[in-house]
């Protein structure tokens, strides 16, 4: 079974995957991950984030030779040609290039196809298009949402306990910058689908969401 999360930067996604998939004994990926080493490589080879020859070169690389390993409790790592960059992939440079990359069309159409591939029957998938272009006929999807200045702050402490020298105002309009370019792209906008739950976890905690979740999937099934 695929569980598509869709939902804004910072709505716990990747967290809320990572512990649903661990508690189902599912595989996860997170395609965010996936674009942030687009990007990560893109940047690296001097190109601008807008460049989609050199956008959809990376994104090949990033299909042909990613790995993405459970390493337990809800920890992943991506390495992309046996080279680790989940840390790398998390910098700012990434972060600000991301959304430009993610709107090629050429890098969508190459994500979208090794996202398929690499998910396998029973998977926990998030991003911002995986219910809706991905995983369209997914038994179950969610939509993870929360208020901008929660987001904001939980991003900021994240990114606080990494030792980080950015302000929670910098980290608040990144987030609004990358939803606003996110979400009025052409191609794979970030949506809810019409058959998605949506769930504001304003407020709530992740183990909170998670049983939510898992509460609402048992309760269909
Ligand atoms: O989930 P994240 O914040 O790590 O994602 C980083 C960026 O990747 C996000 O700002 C837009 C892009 N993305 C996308 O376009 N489609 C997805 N399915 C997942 C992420």
């Amino acid at each position: 079974m695929i569980i598509a999360i869709d939902g804004p930067a910072a709505s716990g996604k990747t967290t809320v995957a990572a512990l649903l998939a661990d508690r189902l004994n599912y595989n996860m990926l997170d395609s965010g991950s996936m674009y942030r080493a687009v990007a990560l490589l893109v940047i690296e080879g001097g190109a601008s984030p807008d460049d989609e020859l050199k956008a959809v070169e990376a994104a090949e690389k990033v299909a042909e030779s990613m790995r993405f390993v459970s390493v337990g409790e809800g920890e992943f790592r991506l390495s992309i040609g046996g080279r680790d960059v989940t840390m790398d992939i998390r910098s700012q440079e990434v972060t600000e290039a991301v959304s430009p990359v993610s709107r090629l069309a050429g890098v969508r159409a190459i994500m979208a196809e090794s996202q398929k591939r690499i998910a396998g029957a029973d998977a926990v998938v998030e991003g911002r298009d995986i219910g809706t272009v991905v995983f369209p006929d997914a038994e179950e999807k969610f939509y993870l949402d929360a208020a901008l200045a929660e987001r904001a702050k939980r991003r900021y402490l994240e990114e606080m306990r990494k030792g980080t020298a950015l302000t929670l105002e910098k980290v608040e309009a990144d987030i609004r910058n990358r939803d606003k370019i996110d979400s009025s792209r052409e191609l794979s906008p970030l949506a809810r689908a019409q058959d998605a739950v949506y769930i504001d976890t304003t407020g709530k905690g992740i183990g909170e969401v998670v049983d939510e979740i898992l509460g609402r999937i048992r309760g269909r099934r």
